[in-house]
Order: C-alpha cells, then structure tokens, then sequence
C-alpha cells in the first residue's frame, strides 16, 4: 500500500514555509517594509504570469534561454511565470505614462521561478523585494537607490565590516572593454560570461574557460591588468569623452561626501547578467566568504519603458533576495534570539468548569487584542496543559478550575519566571493587562 503514497517533499529548488520559517521572513519582510516606505516607497504587485515576450525582449539570454518556466495556455498564448519583477515594473509604468506622476516611487515583495541548478544561495522559487524609482535619470536618483540599499542592510543591524556595495557602469565597461581590452562584441559576450566566473572560479579554470570560448592569452593578460586598476586610472586610458566614466565619477564624488562612503567601492567585474541595463550598476556582497553570491542587485535602466511605449522614462531600481540575504543574517547572527517566542496566553481547562466560561475568557482577551488559544487535548492534567504552553513557547497560562470559579478568581502563570499572581475573576483584563507585556 505505502508505494501509493504521494510524496510529501515540495517541488525541487522550493521551499515549504513551516510556521517557523514564515515568522523570520514575516520579520525581516516588515523590517524591510518600514525601511523602503520611510524613502516614501509605496507598495505595488503584478500577475504572476506575463506574456512569454514581456522577459524575451530585454530579460538577457541565461534568463529567457534557460531558466523561465513557459507554457501555452488553453488560449494558446505563449505565457511566462515571472523570473523577476522589472519588465512588469516597466509595463504598468507604461500603461499609465501620460497621468502618472513622476518620480514613480514603488516597491514590492513577492516571488518568482527560475530553472535555476540549486544550491546555496540559489533556489527555483524565491522571493525578492523590488525597489525602484522611475522617472528621470540623474545623479540624485543613483545616490537615493544606493542609499534605500544600504539602510536596509544596516537596519539589521549590519555595519561595514559585514557588506559591501560595488559599483560600476554599462557605458563605462562596454567603453574600457572596446578601447583598452580591444574586445570585439563577441568576444565581449564571451568576456561578460567570464567575469561572472571569474570570482566562482580558481584562476587557472577561469583562464582555460576564457582560452577554450576563443580570447586571446594577450587580452586576458590585459583584462587581468584592468581589474587591478582603480576608476581614474581606467577612466584615464579612455581617449574620447566618456559617459559611463562620468556618471561614475559624478556618484562616487557624491558618495565619498556622505556617509555611504564607507559602505561603496568602484569594481570593474561587476557586469550584471540582465540585458537592460545602461548606466550605473551594482551588486551587494557580504564580506563573509562563506557566502559568495551577490545578497542583491540591481542598476539603471533607460529603454525598458520604450519597449511597451513611446515614452522618455528612465528607471533604477534594485532586487533584493530572500534566500541570499537568510544567509547573511544567519551568518552572522543577525536574527533575534526571541523571534519564535510566542507573546500570547494558553487558557488551561477544567472537567468541572463548563466549557462556555473559557470561551468567555477567550473573547475577552481577544476583543481587547491579546491572543490566545484555548489548550485542546484528551489529557487535561495540570503538568500535560503547562507542558504544552511551553512547547508552543506562549509566555502566560490562564488558570481557572471550579475552585477559582466559585472564589471568583483566576491564577495567572508567566511561564518563564513560574510566578503565579490571583486576579480577580470580575477585574480580569484590567488586572492581567498589569502582568501581560
Ligand atoms: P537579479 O540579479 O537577477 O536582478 O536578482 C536579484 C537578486 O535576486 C539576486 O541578487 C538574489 O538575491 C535574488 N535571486 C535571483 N535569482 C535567484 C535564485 N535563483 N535563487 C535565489 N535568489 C535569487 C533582478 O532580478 C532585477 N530584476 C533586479 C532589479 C530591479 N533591477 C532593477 N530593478
């Protein structure tokens, strides 16, 4: 018979949410909430499916090529389970272009799939708050989107010593890659894979990876030379006016003023694997080795809008994982101890109490807020009712036999301390709400 049983395992590269694991996401999820709205961020959410061309068009290769889960619906359109929020940011966008008002503050929380080999730090289903700012492109844009960034991590208590946000730029690495590399735009493709590799990778496999896919060993040699260099020196081996080089130059001259400044570097390997992006991009680490993949990322993206509409909207924006940033917060401790304390009340219950008085009770407490649970089980033994109060971690048992009923009172029990205070029955809330913190 058992062979007929459906497996209970969730779906590879998924998650099932145990009570226990929603209450850290629902804790780090409202922190990040608090922290994008106090930017004036205002929440918005879009289907779950999207018309296969929605990501085909700008999503970038990896993505529509092998990771989207695409399907013909019964209508026969060729459909998408959204693998990222953007394209969709940019459709709405576009769908009210002429009466919305710019700059378009939005954020949201939801997930998304991709056929992803999965391992640490990378799942099929997860789930990313989307942070992005629409409307014009300037250097207060860059310098707000970097900073909603780092306030969220520092709002977990996460100081410099932890993360590191690093910077470079579409315009500025295409512009190095063609002028100093000498790279020709397929051996920029190749190169752009490679740089993804190259801090996965030990060197010597990465080399072998870039010899076999056809670059020369020169422009490897000098790839190497222009990773080692700093922003002014590689802006200086550009001979023409560069734009990228500007936009860089002009944040960091505005980063190095604020107190981002400790938590921002320039970083030439940092490409960004979406193909929409143009200007200034950038990717948080977490300086702890253990976790080597990118906790989010994100950059500027001027021509996303024009793809559902003639419209001159520029967008940045950032996509912040859950699964990378559980890592972070794991590795180093930043998940309070007192998470899964459980700040309600365990009404225990009595043979010779009817059953209407704790549903009493119960209503009383609920009505003014305070959550509770009448104990539910076969085995109303003292010991057996107290027991299972501090299973569930709740922090107050409610004690009320037929002896306390007819005295009129009610024996309040703080589960860590094991302090028992009398209350009386007819000032219950008033009385409890003194001991209940
Ligand atoms: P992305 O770099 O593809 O960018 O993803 C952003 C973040 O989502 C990653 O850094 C990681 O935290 C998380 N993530 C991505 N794929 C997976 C996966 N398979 N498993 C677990 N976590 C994952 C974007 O999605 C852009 N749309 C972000 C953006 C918003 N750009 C502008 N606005």
């Amino acid at each position: 018979m058992s062979d007929k049983f459906l497996p209970t395992n969730s779906y590879i590269g998924t998650r099932d949410f145990y009570p226990d694991d929603m209450r850290v996401r629902n804790w780090f999820f409202a922190k990040m909430r608090k922290v994008v709205e106090s930017f004036g961020y205002e929440e918005m959410l879009g289907p779950i499916l999207e018309p296969f061309d929605v990501f085909a068009a700008k999503s970038g290769e990896e993505i529509v090529n092998e990771q989207v889960y695409h399907f013909t619906d019964r209508g026969e359109r060729h459909m998408a389970i959204r693998p990222e929020m953007t394209p969709t940011v940019a459709r709405m966008v576009a769908a009210k272009s002429g009466e919305i008002r710019y700059p378009v503050r939005w954020y949201s929380i939801a997930n998304f799939m991709r056929y992803e080999r999965p391992q640490k730090g990378r799942l099929r289903e997860f789930w990313q708050l989307n942070v992005d700012l629409l409307g014009e492109s300037g250097l207060e844009y860059d310098y707000e989107i970097l900073s909603v960034m780092v306030n969220l991590v520092k709002e977990f208590g996460a100081d410099e010593t932890m993360f590191k946000v690093k910077i470079n730029n579409r315009r500025f690495y295409n512009d190095v890659m063609r002028e100093v590399v000498n790279a020709t735009p397929d051996e920029m493709k190749v190169i752009s894979k490679a740089v993804d590799k190259r801090s996965k990778l030990p060197r010597d496999k990465y080399e072998e990876w870039l010899k076999d896919s056809g670059i020369p060993g020169a422009k490897i040699d000098r790839l190497e030379e222009v990773f080692g260099m700093s922003l002014s020196g590689l802006a200086g081996k550009l001979t023409g006016d560069s734009q990228g080089a500007k936009e860089l130059t002009d944040l960091f001259g505005l980063i190095d003023k604020t107190g981002l400044a400790p938590y921002c570097e320039f970083d030439f390997s940092i490409v960004r694997g979406l193909e929409y992006y143009t200007g200034n991009i950038f990717e948080v680490y977490d300086l702890d080795p253990e976790n080597r993949r990118a906790l989010f990322g994100g950059g500027r993206y001027d021509n996303l809008i024009g793809l559902f509409k003639k419209a001159e909207v520029s967008g940045i924006g950032f996509g912040f994982g859950d699964v990378t940033f559980q890592n972070f917060l794991e590795t180093h401790m930043l998940i309070p101890s007192d998470i899964h304390e459980n700040n309600g009340v365990l009404i225990t219950v009595f043979d010779d109490v009817d059953y209407s008085e704790y549903i009493r009770l119960s209503d009383e407490l609920r009505v003014s807020g305070i959550k509770n649970t009448i104990y539910f089980g076969g085995n109303k033994k003292m010991g057996r009712q107290f027991q299972y109060a501090e299973s569930m971690g709740i922090k107050f048992a409610i004690v009320m036999g037929g002896n306390e009923l007819s005295e009129g009172k009610v024996i309040v029990k703080d589960m860590t301390t094991r302090e028992q205070t009398e209350i009386k029955r007819a000032k219950f809330l008033e009385d409890f709400r003194k001991i209940f913190r």
